[in-house]
């Protein structure tokens, strides 16, 4: 028998205060986050028309993090439901590879959601359908007399989707499955994953940079058919976003008080301004901070500044986000940054 270890007691364990990389774990419900759940709670159920679904918004918004969430979430609503039925999987991430130089690659594709469904019980499936070996309960490649070709592949997620009961697939880094193909060619790649969703039911969240967006919209047909939401940065333009993005700060000013010694909030709109609004970027901004103020045993406005972006980043990123957020909201009119607004050291201002 082993003997419990009594040398930390829980209020030791309490006491000790959260690491930098514990910033890495916080997931703050902020407005966005919120909008866009409800907007996938409306758009996703049994029988939906809406076979693919489009999320674009800038790089570090954090589009990923809400793909994960909508899972998660999915898997919780449909808890009873996977206790009940062993071999349900109701959602299912996946990043599309990238295809580098050369032609997006299905196979590997394809390969990624099988292993996605093979995860969890599965004495439910019907096994001899989609290649799971009876001994193991293993999902296998799917056993014909063309082995691993395409089509059979296809077929086995088809099969496994259907079997699964998958509601929804996400798609995350979706730009790698239409990037370098002609106008006429991406329509044949969604059409593909249109006749997929049609196949087994389950629909299919697009989630990309406003590249995706702008890719999409080289096809009429396409851009008329597709619904496409935005997760919009918090604008500094907007009160109520700017309200929003104060509030995130406080959320990671919470999380290591011992660390910002209640200086952070303070910094607030530059921020702002530095970030674009853009969540993940303040998160990895303030990452850096908290690791460097850890080292340093203590608050210091240096160590905050050296963590920004660099003005160069920054402006790159603001002209994709501009270039996108007209392109998917045309009325809205392209605001070119003010030089003005920048000042020393790099470009990375703090008050
Ligand atoms: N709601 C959030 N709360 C806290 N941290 C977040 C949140 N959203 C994103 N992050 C952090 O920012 C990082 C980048 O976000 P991510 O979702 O990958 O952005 P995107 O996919 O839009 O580029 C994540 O790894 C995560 O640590
Ligand atoms: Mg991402």
């Amino acid at each position: 028998m082993t003997t419990p270890d009594t040398s930390q007691t829980h209020d030791d364990l309490i006491c000790v205060p959260p690491t930098a990389e514990s910033l890495l774990s916080l997931r703050i419900k902020h407005t966005r986050i919120a909008e866009l759940m409800t907007e996938l709670e409306t758009l996703i159920y049994p029988g939906s028309q809406d076979s693919l679904l489009l999320v674009c918004g800038p790089t570090g918004v954090g589009k990923s993090t809400l793909a994960h969430h909508a899972v998660q979430k999915a898997l919780q609503t449909s808890a009873q439901a996977m206790a009940d039925d062993a071999g349900l999987i109701p959602a299912v991430y996946v990043e599309a590879p990238s295809s580098g130089e050369n032609e997006f690659s299905w196979r590997l594709f394809y390969s990624r959601i099988l292993a996605q469904l093979d995860q969890g019980p599965v004495e439910n499936l019907p096994r001899a359908n989609f290649g799971i070996d009876a001994q193991s309960g293993r999902m296998i490649r799917p056993r014909s007399s063309s082995g691993t070709s395409l089509a059979s592949l296809r077929t086995a997620v088809e099969r496994g989707l259907a079997a699964r009961g998958t509601q929804f697939l996400v798609i995350d880094e979706a730009a790698h499955i239409i990037r370098q193909t002609s106008a006429r060619r991406l329509e044949i790649q969604l059409d593909t994953l249109k006749s997929l969703a049609n196949a087994c039911g389950a629909q299919m969240l697009l989630i990309g940079s406003y590249d995706l967006y702008q890719l999409m919209s080289l096809s009429g047909q396409l851009s008329r058919r597709t619904n496409v939401l935005q997760f919009e940065r918090y604008r500094q333009d907007r009160p109520e976003d700017e309200r929003d993005f104060n509030a995130c700060v406080l959320q990671f000013e919470k999380r290591l008080q011992h660390l910002w010694g209640g200086k952070l909030v303070a910094h607030s709109a530059a921020l702002h301004e530095n970030t674009l609004g853009c969540i993940g970027t303040l998160s990895a901004v303030l990452t850096r901070t908290a690791k460097r103020l850890e080292r340093a045993q203590g608050w210091s406005l240096d160590a905050l500044r050296r963590s920004l972006l660099t003005e160069g980043q920054r402006l790159r990123i603001l002209e994709e986000i501009l270039d996108g957020e007209s392109a998917i909201n045309p009325g809205l009119t392209r605001k070119l940054p003010k030089a003005s607004s920048v000042s020393t050291n790099a470009g990375r201002r703090v008050a």
